[in-house]
């Protein structure tokens, strides 16, 4: 049986392009499994997971916790809003106490970058970063290429501009990580401001007129603004910004092509895209959503595996 080359999920960084295929490839089969009537599989069975947030979120939550009790295991829930966090506690005792009840596998969302890496080095259990400040997404990353895959045939050879907030995204870096691994073309846009200085580095392509960017993608995953994580102000105005940068179905329907519209979620609507681009054709955000279950059953399962 092929096996990840980790015994974590830390980051797409960390992994192969095997381990991105492996991981496809059991999503696959998952994903006939949630199309049949009965959506549950024994596979996890005898594993207890605890789902550990220290920031907010709607999706990754719920698709991991779905995840999980779709694979049979039994889930725990953690948030630190109302917990002994309040009080003081570290994160290393917070945790150290949750395993204490016999938890196997740790789903963390922090907002420190590094936090699951630190975790990686403290704890026997395996962990799976489901978002780090504003360092990596891995599960983000993979359920996106996977639905480009899915409505694309393929993510080699594919044009993918990320556009947007990319100096405060971790969904970016792990983008970037995840689609060169698979041999695409990366792009990112945005204003000047937004673009972190090392941006080129990475061996992206940086363009800051988001009309010239569309032109040139096959697909086009759009970031929110991250106010929340903003710590001076990087353009004079949202306003500014949605006049400058916000998409909307007009401006998709005049390039005369194809385009694949993506987004993280969650949307800020009338910012960054329009509703009518959100709701359009050309948007695959709830497939990217659907398919976020069953990547998240693939890793999970796959760590699993490695004990
Ligand atoms: N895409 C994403 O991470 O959304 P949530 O913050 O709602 O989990």
């Amino acid at each position: 049986m092929q096996e990840l080359s980790v015994r974590h999920l830390l980051g797409i960084k960390d992994i192969t392009p095997q381990d991105i295929q492996l991981i496809f490839e059991t999503a696959d089969n998952f994903k006939d499994v949630l199309n049949r009537p009965i959506k549950k599989v024994p596979s996890l069975r005898d594993i207890t997971i605890a789902n550990v947030f220290f920031e907010n979120s709607t999706r990754t939550r719920l698709s991991f916790e779905l995840a999980e009790k779709r694979l049979s295991a039994d889930v725990i829930n953690f948030s630190s809003s109302g917990s002994s966090v309040k009080k003081g506690e570290t994160l290393l005792d917070t945790v150290n106490n949750i395993l204490a009840m016999k938890v196997d596998m740790i789903v963390m969302r922090h907002s420190s970058p590094g936090a699951a890496h630190f975790l990686s080095k403290h704890i026997p259990a395996n962990i799976v970063n489901a978002g780090d400040g504003t360092h990596e997404h891995p599960t983000q990353a993979l359920l996106d290429s996977f639905s480009i895959r899915e409505r694309l045939g393929e993510v080699a050879g594919k044009k993918v501009v990320i556009i947007g907030d990319i100096l405060h995204s971790r969904v970016a870096l792990s983008n970037i990580f995840a689609l060169q691994k698979q041999g695409a073309e990366v792009m990112v846009c945005g204003p000047i401001t937004l673009l972190p200085k090392y941006i080129k580095e990475l061996g992206v392509q940086v363009e800051t007129n988001v009309r010239k960017a569309l032109e040139w993608c096959d697909v086009a995953n759009v970031l929110r603004i991250q106010l929340e994580r903003q710590q001076m102000k990087y353009f004079p105005s949202l306003r500014e910004y949605t006049l400058y940068y916000g998409i909307d179905k007009k401006m998709l329907d005049s390039l005369n092509k194809e385009i694949v519209l993506m987004h993280p979620g969650p949307i800020n609507r009338g910012v960054e895209l329009s509703s009518d681009a959100a709701d359009s054709h050309h948007s695959i955000i709830l497939n990217q959503v659907e398919n976020g279950v069953a990547i998240r059953m693939a890793v999970l399962y796959l760590l699993a595996q490695k004990g």
